[in-house]
């Protein structure tokens, strides 16, 4: 099974961004270490990021039929974005949402997530190890499905 993972905008910019707030991690460290967990938990990672809400929108879709699970950290569309929920909940797939920061430690617009409302489960404030932590739930979850 393959799990896509997403990230949305300025995620390419991690390691350099806000590093008080984000941390030195590069996305593309993340990637690596994503893929060695995955690859101990017998699963496949698909990771990409895009600052393009469509082009997260058309991945989403897709993944319907490609892909056995999504984890996502969806950056500031986190926020904003009723088109990512609307695609999210038209998959049927289990949904993890991921972010690198404690969105609600943070200022006050941060606190509510449209995504969460199509999440199977919500992980923040953990660093990159969230996403980790992700890849070992949803290794449960798609052994859980198939009994
Ligand atoms: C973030 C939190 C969002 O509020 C912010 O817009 C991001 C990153 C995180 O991983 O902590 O870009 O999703």
């Amino acid at each position: 099974p393959t799990v896509l993972i997403l990230n949305g905008p300025n995620l390419n910019l991690l390691g350099e961004r806000e590093p008080t707030i984000y941390g030195r991690t590069k996305l593309a460290d993340i990637e690596k270490s994503c893929k060695k967990r995955a690859k101990e938990l017998g699963l496949a990672v698909d990771f990409r990021q895009s600052n393009h809400e469509g082009e997260l929108v058309d991945w989403i879709q897709a993944a319907r039929r490609s892909h056995a699970a999504i984890i996502i950290n969806p950056a500031a569309y986190t926020h904003t974005s009723v088109a990512l929920l609307d695609a999210l909940t038209a998959t049927d797939l289990p949904i993890i949402e991921v972010h690198l920061s404690n969105i609600h430690r943070r200022e006050r617009f941060r606190h509510h997530s449209y995504v969460s409302l199509a999440a199977t489960g919500v992980i923040c404030g953990l660093g990159a190890q969230g996403y980790l932590l992700a890849l070992d739930a949803m290794a449960t979850t798609l052994r859980t499905q198939e009994e």
